[in-house]
């Protein structure tokens, strides 16, 4: 594998992959990587021919400086797991080297940064374009893949790739989310959890996937007081919003019909960390 820190370095990598004719797929992610990251290299390695990854825990993003203190940084077993899925290229900068001067650009998403995550994490989409914008400013990938695990984050980086950056036609793909086991979506944040937590956070994934087995007859209020109810029993959680939305322009149902198009979405406190989690009514 390949490894730049330098945007310069990195451009002329890529120029000369591209000059050979080759089509780039591109990972961005913040590092402590797992299976569910992989999943996304697989996924670029099957449809382009040379995959770059970047790991870069985006200060801009984090509305919680703890949290951004606190964010698992695992490089090195990062670089072995690159090495071992064969990953092409490695893109690695420091702070200074993706922001310079401090971003002051506002990206404007309509409703899709304000609800969901957007209400209760303010501030935090618009850096996430922030970021993943210069990255592909820098990388120029033909595809981009995302998690469904983030399933906002990918409505609006899609949004972000049409609105602002439709001259460079990036393809952007959603990924399946990938679980733990017990069906925990797979999280940097996991490591995290104390045992009891850990052992405890499945009950997300299997309310969520309780309510899409029994919706039919319900109305969307009572799927939501099921979810809430059910996970709230457990000692070791807190619902902070759970909430079922069109997968593309986000606003909340009203009504479940048969319409593949409605997505839960779910945030949850286990002591103190957030995880989150979504599925598909279908
Ligand atoms: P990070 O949380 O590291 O996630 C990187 C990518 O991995 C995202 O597209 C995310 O949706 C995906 N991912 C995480 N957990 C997953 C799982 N269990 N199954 C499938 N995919 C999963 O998301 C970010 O970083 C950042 O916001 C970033 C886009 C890199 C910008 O800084």
């Amino acid at each position: 594998m390949e490894t730049y820190k330098t945007i310069s370095s990195l451009k002329q990598a890529i120029n000369n992959k591209k000059a050979a004719g080759k089509t780039i797929g591109f990972v961005p992610t913040m590092g402590a990587l797992h299976a569910g990251h992989i999943s996304l290299i697989d996924e670029s390695k099957k449809q382009t021919d040379v995959t770059v990854v970047s790991i870069f825990v985006n200060p801009t993003q984090f509305n919680d400086s703890k949290d951004l203190e606190n964010y698992p940084r695992t490089i090195k077993s990062d670089i072995q797991k690159l090495e071992n899925v064969k990953a092409d290229i490695l893109f690695l900068p420091d702070v200074k080297e993706i922001y310079p001067e401090p971003d002051t650009r506002q990206f404007d998403f309509g409703k899709l940064d304000k609800v969901m995550e957007g209400r209760f994490r303010k501030g935090h989409f618009n850096g996430v374009a922030q970021v993943v914008s210069k990255l592909f400013d820098i990388v120029e990938p033909n595809k981009a893949f995302f998690g469904q695990k983030d399933f906002q984050q990918y409505v609006i980086i899609k949004t972000l790739a049409s609105k602002y950056m439709a001259e460079y036609n990036i393809d952007i793909v959603r990924c399946p989310i990938i679980r733990e086991k017990d069906g925990l979506a797979m999280s940097s944040r996991n490591l995290l959890l104390l045992d009891e937590q850990r052992k405890n956070a499945n009950v997300i994934y299997k309310t969520l996937k309780k309510a899409k087995e029994n919706y039919s007859g319900k109305s969307v209020e009572e799927i939501k007081k099921f979810v809430i109810e059910e996970i709230n029993k457990n000692p070791f959680l807190e619902v902070e919003y759970f909430s079922i939305v069109d997968d593309v322009n986000l606003e909340e149902i009203k009504e479940m019909t048969e319409e593949k198009n409605k997505v839960g979405c779910i945030a949850v406190y286990c002591g103190k960390i957030r995880l989150i989690d979504n599925i598909y009514f279908d």
